[in-house]
Order: structure tokens, then C-alpha cells, then sequence
């Protein structure tokens, strides 16, 4: 479902706002009909989160409060979005009034767009009494700033809610219904509908280029894999080009080293980094960043079939580089392995991997965070720039060179695990033995990518993480100094 937002002036008489967006101060002496009294006796302040519903001829209205004037921030707004999203979902046409918090800016519209799309997001495909949000159109009357510039916020914000819940889409299908085939299918199909170039590898393919560390992983399944290749090529001069990487391991059962059945419920969400990367794709025609943009998003589930691969097996990889899979649940820097040696003999301006790698992440940064790492420190400070302005929260880890030792192997050049401890960080290292001197950063998404509530403008399941950062990404993207890379 998608929502429509039309940024107007004054919201026509007959229709007047539904939910008015206030700060503390706006309200500190009643609002509108309300007196303070009424405000205090609903306990309605105006903080960030309060919500206070009031009749008003004959129609439900609703305060939603933004906190202090001078905090407003874009979580605040994509919150209030999300709450008012849940709030009037009954209804097909809203009116929000942003009018008395004159310092919402562009960006503050964009993230309350966003949070009023997302918060109305329900996965349903499998169910046969579900209730879609009925939201379609929101008159927004925004205080400040002209007209045409508070609709194209609006605007973007509805397109990156989109890519984003597209995402979600294809994270909450279960994994014995988005195979690697499916998956690769409909990664095509989107692709192709936003004017992508499209490229699907078969396994033919996939063996010619010798791509042995997703050939490995696959051994296990009946199901064969895929890669997706889709790339944007701007109407305009490309300034610089892009490559993103998506671990898109359909089902993550963990292979001969098998995982026990309570980590095993979710793991249709190991694709959760191929979903991102797919879903921002969709949204660069319609955002236009003058940049070359490719994504590459290795496929396969990790199953335990009777020819699966055997603990003490040796992979090669793409660049030549030979593994010894001694723990076959750490599947994902196999198949990355494979897509960032590939990724970096095109020799773009500057790679991203984004992948559900390691339970050690989750554990260390836990369920909002991204770990972030990386050869580049500029590369790595413009991920954080983007993390900023996108509100999807990552924090950078240590690659130390010294750590290298703890994969040695003595079959293979490397083998597939460290010790127990730091896991986040010997995967990282792993990766990086599959890039050059491009400058590189891997996000391990492993916590954000799952919700296990609906609080905010997220729902349970999964979450799109990396979405909005990959777009803001592109949007602003200038290509790091490659010399620097270490
Ligand atoms: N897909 C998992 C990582 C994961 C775990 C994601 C929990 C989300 C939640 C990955 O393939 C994996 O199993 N990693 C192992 C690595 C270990 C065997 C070195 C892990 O994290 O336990
Ligand atoms: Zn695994
Ligand atoms: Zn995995």
C-alpha cells in the first residue's frame, strides 16, 4: 500500500487536521478549544511520543507531541509519522498540521512522510483475514518554507518508504517461498520496472566465473543459486560510481554445523542485506543522483543436503584465494568473498557490503545498530554522515591487523572462523581479504535488520535496514580517496 502526500497551505475547511503536530511549548497554554486544564488532565505535555485524542464535531482528532522546539530532530518527526500512521489507519484521508512547528525543515517533512508510510506497513501475503492500513492520501499544511518544497520532502519521503517496505516484502517471505530462483526473479522483475539494468547469473554462470565460495554454500540445497546484478546509469555525466553488495542467503539453517531451532525460527531474514541493497536500487531512477550505481547480491540457501559441504572442505574463491570451511553457519563471508572480488575488478569509486554476518554483532551492538567497518577512513566517515541524516544508527569496529592470525588454516589460506570472542570483527577481516585498495566498508546488520515489536515505524519482522542509508548514500556519494585505503 502505498500513500499519496500533497503538502498544501491551509487544509481545506471540511477536512481540517486530523492529527496536529505540537511542541511543549505551542500547548504550554491550551490549544485550540483545549484548555490547559484539559491538556493536564490528559496528561498532555507535548513530549516526543504523547499522543492525546479528543472528540471534535463528531470526528476524532488527535495532538501528537514533538517535545522541545529547539530538540526537534527527524526520529521525533518519523516517530510522530509512525504514530499517526497506527492512529487513523481506519481512514483512507487525513489532514496533518505541522503549522505550529515552524522549525520543521525539509528533512523534518521527509522523515515524517517516511514514518507515516512505514507505520501503516503490514506484512499480509500470507494471511487470509488480514486488514491493510487505509491510508492513501495526507494533506500536510507545513508552517514554513515554500510549497513546492515541502511536497518534494514529502515526495522523497514517500519513495524511500516505499524502497524500504519493498524490502520488508521480500525479508518477511518465508524461505521455502523466496528461494534463491524466486528471489532472484523478483529482484529482476523490480529491477526491470524501475529501469535498472538487470542481470541474472545462473549456475552456469556462477561455476564459469568461478565463483566457489557460493557454489560451496549451495552443495547443501536442492535449489540452485543465483546472482543478481542490477546497475543505474544516470541520464546525466556520472560524478563517480557506486558498487553495494547483499548477503542474500534465502535461509540460513547453518549447514552441517546446523543451528539449534530457536536461532533457526528467523532465519529467512539472512537475506535481509540483498533486500536493502535491491529495494534502494528501485529508488535511484525516481531520485535521479547523478552516479553509477551497481548492486550485487549472491543467492543461495544454506541447507544440509546429502552432498552438503563437509567441515574441512576447501573452497576457491573468485580471486583465487582458497578457505577451508571448518564451521559451515559462517556461510556469508563465503558467498561475499565471492561478490566483492567481483565487485572490485570493475574498479569502482567505492564498495558497501551490507549482510546479517554474525550473531557476535547483534550481541555486541544489539537490536538498532549496525556494526561499521572498513580500509578508508573517508569512505567510512561519509557512511556515518549518511547514517546521520538517515537516523539508521551504525558504530564503527576495529579491523586490527593482528587478528589475521586467528583464521590461519594449515590446508587452506585462510580458514572460515577466528576464535569465539571479537566474531564481529574476525568476519570483517575475513571480507577484506577480498578487496583491493578500493575503498571498502561492510555494515553487519545482524541486530537492526529484525524487529521484534511494532514500536515506531517499525513492525515485527523484518526492519529494511540500510534502505535509507544506501539512498542517501548514492545521493550524496563522492568518490574517497582510493590512496588512502589501508
Ligand atoms: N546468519 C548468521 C548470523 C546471524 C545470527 C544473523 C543471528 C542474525 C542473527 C551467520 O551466517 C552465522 O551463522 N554466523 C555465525 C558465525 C560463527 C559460526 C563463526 C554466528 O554468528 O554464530
Ligand atoms: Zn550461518
Ligand atoms: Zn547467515
Amino acid at each position: 500500500m502505498t500513500t499519496n502526500f500533497n503538502a498544501v497551505r491551509v487544509l481545506p475547511k471540511r477536512a481540517k487536521a486530523h492529527a496536529h503536530l505540537v511542541c511543549v511549548e505551542s500547548v504550554k497554554g491550551g490549544f485550540g478549544d483545549l484548555t490547559k486544564a484539559d491538556l493536564a488532565n490528559a496528561d498532555f505535555r507535548g513530549e516526543a511520543g504523547q499522543v492525546m485524542s479528543y472528540p471534535q464535531d463528531g470526528r476524532m482528532l488527535a495532538l501528537v507531541g514533538l517535545g522541545n522546539q529547539d530538540s526537534l530532530t527527524t526520529t521525533k518527526l518519523r516517530n510522530a509519522g509512525a504514530l499517526i500512521a497506527k492512529k487513523f489507519s481506519h481512514l483512507a484521508w487525513i489532514g496533518a498540521d505541522l503549522q505550529d512547528v515552524p522549525q520543521a525543515s525539509a528533512r523534518h517533512l521527509q522523515a515524517l512522510a517516511e514514518g507515516i508510510s512505514l507505520g501503516g506497513y503490514r506484512f499480509l501475503a500470507h494471511k487470509t483475514k488480514g486488514k491493510p492500513s487505509k491510508l492513501k492520501r495526507i494533506d500536510v499544511a507545513s508552517g514554513s518554507g515554500s510549497q513546492s518544497t515541502a511536497q518534494e520532502a514529502l515526495n522523497v519521503g514517500g519513495v524511500v518508504a516505499r524502497a524500504q517496505m519493498l524490502a520488508r516484502d521480500l525479508i518477511n517471505e518465508p524461505g521455502g517461498t523466496l528461494t534463491a530462483v524466486e528471489f532472484a526473479n523478483r529482484g529482476a522483475e523490480i529491477g526491470r520496472e524501475g529501469g535498472l539494468e538487470v542481470r541474472v547469473w545462473d549456475k552456469d554462470d556462477i561455476a564459469e566465473a568461478g565463483l566457489g565460495g557460493l557454489l560451496g554454500v549451495n552443495r547443501g540445497s536442492t535449489i540452485p543459486p543465483r546472482l543478481l546484478e542490477l546497475t543505474y546509469v544516470p541520464t546525466e555525466q556520472a560524478q563517480g560510481s557506486l558498487t553495494f553488495v547483499g548477503k542474500g542467503i534465502v535461509f540460513d539453517a547453518g549447514g552441517l554445523s546446523i543451528k539449534a531451532a530457536q536461532p533457526m525460527m528467523t532465519m529467512k531474514y539472512d537475506m535481509s542485506g540483498g533486500a536493502a541493497v535491491i529495494a534502494a536500487m528501485s529508488a535511484l531512477p525516481e531520485l535521479a543522483p547523478a552516479k553509477k550505481v551497481r548492486a550485487l547480491v549472491p543467492m543461495t540457501d544454506n541447507m544440509l543436503g546429502g552432498d552438503a559441504t563437509r567441515p574441512g572442505d576447501v573452497l576457491k574463491i573468485r580471486n583465487g584465494k582458497t578457505i577451508e570451511v571448518l564451521n559451515t553457519d559462517a556461510e556469508g563471508r563465503l558467498i561475499l568473498a565471492d561478490a566483492l572480488s567481483l565487485a572490485c575488478e570493475a574498479k569502482p569509486d567505492a564498495i558497501i557490503d551490507l549482510a546479517t554476518l554474525t550473531g557476535a554483532c547483534a550481541i555486541a551492538l544489539g537490536p538498532k545498530i549496525a556494526g561499521l567497518m572498513g580500509n578508508n577512513d573517508e569512505w567510512i566517515e561519509a557512511i556515518r554522515q549518511a547514517s546521520d541524516r538517515t537516523d539508521e544508527r551504525v558504530w564503527q569496529l576495529p579491523l586490527p591487523p593482528d587478528y589475521v592470525k586467528q583464521f590461519e588454516s594449515s590446508v587452506a589460506d585462510m580458514k572460515n572462523i577466528g576464535k569465539p570472542q571479537g566474531g564481529a570483527i574476525t568476519a570483517g577481516l575475513i571480507l577484506k581479504e577480498f578487496v583491493d585498495d578500493t575503498p571498502w566498508a561492510h555494515l553487519d546488520i545482524a541486530g537492526p535488520s529484525w524487529s521484534d515489536s511494532d514500536e515506531d515505524e517499525l513492525a515485527k519482522g523484518g526492519s529494511g535496514f540500510g534502505v535509507r542509508l544506501l539512498i542517501d548514500l548514492a545521493k550524496n556519494f563522492r568518490a574517497p580517496n582510493r590512496s588512502t585505503s589501508r
